[in-house]
C-alpha cells in the first residue's frame, strides 16, 4: 500500500510516499480504510527530531498521527467496533502510521465518527480535540464563569480550544492577527488581541486561568495576568519533570533534563504565585465520543483549511509548517 514514511531524522525530505506491506489487526486493534488524516506541527516536530529525547522512533516508520475512515477488520478480542463503522482516532505516538491506505489503531483510541461530518473534518478533530479538552478539562478544570486566555486560537488546537472552554461556561480571551480575528470571535472568543500589535499582558488581567499554545515569550506573559494561584498549562513552552512519569512512561533520567530544562520557567512562575504545568495529550476512545456528541449536537465545529490529496501531502506539510493555518489542514486518501 502507499504511505507517507519517515526514513530519518532531518527536513521534508525526510519524508517520502513509499510502498510498504498493509498491517494487520492483533489482539484488541481495529484495521482501518483510512479515508483522510490530519497534519499537525507533532508530525513535523518529531522529523525534525525535537521529541527524540522523549519518544524514539524505529526509522523508517510510517508517519501520521490522525485519521478518519472505514474499519476494515478487526483483531481477536475487539468488541466496541464492527467492520463498515466510520470511525476517527488519534493514533499510537509511538505506532503512528495514519498517513497511509490503511492504518492499525488499538480499539481504546478509536471512537465512532461524527455523523455530521465528512472524513476531511472528521480527521482533523482528534489531536487538536483531544488536546483542548483535556488542557481545559483536566488540567485548567474550566467552570462556568472563567475568565480564560488561550494564546493563538486561530490554529487547529485554538479553533478548537475556544468553542470547548466556551461549552464548559468559560469568558475566553485569546490572541490573533487580523488574519484570523473573524475566526475567532465567530467561534466565541469575547476578547481577542492583535498580537502584532498589543502585549496582551498589557491589555490583561485577573485571569482564571490561561493555556498556551504558542510558548516563547507568551508563556511568562501568561503568569502576569492571572489571579494568584491559578495556572497556566502549556502545550508550546518546556515540558516540566512530572510530564516524565505522568505523560512519557519515562524513567529519572528524562525526568532530571526536564528539571533543568524548565528550571527558570518554574522559577518565573513561582515568584508570580501562579502554577505552571506542560501537558502531553492522549489518545482516548471515551473522550473521542465526548468530542463527537458535542459536533453532532451543533456545540462543537470542525475548523478546516485546507484538504490536499495524499499526493500532495508534502505540499500540505510545507503550508502547515509556515505556521498559518486557520484551523485544520487534512489530506484526503
Ligand atoms: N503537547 C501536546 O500534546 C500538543 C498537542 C497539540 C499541539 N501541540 C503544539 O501546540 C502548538 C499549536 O498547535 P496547532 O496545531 O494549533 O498549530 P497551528 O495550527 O500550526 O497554528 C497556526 C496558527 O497559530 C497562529 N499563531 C502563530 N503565531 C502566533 C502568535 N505569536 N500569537 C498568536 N497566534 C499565533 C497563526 O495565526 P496567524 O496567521 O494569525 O499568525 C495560525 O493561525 C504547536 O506547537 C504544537 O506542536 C502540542
Amino acid at each position: 500500500m502507499q504511505a507517507y514514511v519517515m526514513t530519518r531524522y532531518g527536513d521534508a525530505g525526510a519524508m517520502e510516499v513509499r510502498d510498504v506491506p498493509e498491517p494487520v489487526a492483533r489482539d484488541g486493534e481495529v484495521l482501518i480504510r483510512v479515508r483522510a488524516a490530519g497534519l499537525n506541527p507533532i508530525d513535523y516536530k518529531i522529523r525534525e527530531g525535537k521529541m527524540r529525547l522523549v519518544n524514539r522512533l524505529d526509522l523508517p516508520q510510517v508517519a501520521g498521527s490522525e485519521l478518519s475512515g472505514v474499519v476494515e477488520g478487526v483483531g481477536a478480542g475487539v468488541t466496541r467496533f464492527a467492520v463498515g463503522d466510520r470511525v476517527f482516532a488519534r493514533v499510537d505516538k509511538k505506532k503512528l502510521g495514519a498517513y497511509a491506505a490503511y492504518a492499525v489503531v488499538h480499539e481504546t483510541m478509536v471512537a465512532k465518527m461524527p455523523e455530521s461530518l465528512d472524513f476531511a473534518d472528521a480527521a482533523g478533530l482528534p489531536l487538536a480535540g483531544l488536546t483542548a479538552l483535556q488542557a481545559l478539562r483536566d488540567e485548567l478544570g474550566v467552570a462556568t464563569g472563567d475568565r480564560v486566555f488561550i494564546s493563538g486560537g486561530a490554529g487547529g488546537v485554538g479553533t478548537l480550544a475556544i468553542q470547548l472552554a466556551v461549552w464548559m461556561g468559560a469568558e475566553v480571551a485569546t490572541t490573533a492577527s487580523p488574519r484570523g480575528e473573524e475566526l475567532v470571535r465567530s467561534l466565541g472568543a469575547t476578547t481577542v488581541i492583535n498580537y502584532q500589535k498589543q502585549k496582551f499582558k498589557d491589555v490583561l488581567s485577573d485571569y482564571d486561568g490561561a493555556f498556551d499554545l504558542t510558548g516563547g515569550q507568551d508563556l511568562p506573559d501568561s503568569f502576569a495576568i492571572l489571579k494568584r494561584g491559578a495556572k497556566t498549562v502549556s502545550i508550546g513552552g518546556v515540558p516540566v519533570p512530572a510530564n516524565a512519569r505522568v505523560d512519557l512512561d519515562a524513567g529519572p533520567v528524562v525526568a532530571a533534563a526536564l528539571r533543568v530544562a524548565s528550571a527558570r520557567i518554574r522559577r518565573q512562575a513561582r515568584q508570580r504565585g501562579v502554577g505552571y504545568r506542560y501537558m502531553f495529550m492522549h489518545p482516548s476512545g471515551e473522550d473521542l465520543n465526548l468530542l463527537a456528541g458535542l459536533v453532532d449536537k451543533g456545540t462543537l465545529k470542525a475548523v478546516t483549511d485546507r484538504v490536499f490529496p495524499f499526493e500532495q501531502i508534502a505540499e500540505g506539510f510545507a503550508y502547515l509548517e509556515q505556521g498559518r493555518a486557520k484551523g485544520k489542514v487534512v489530506v484526503q486518501m
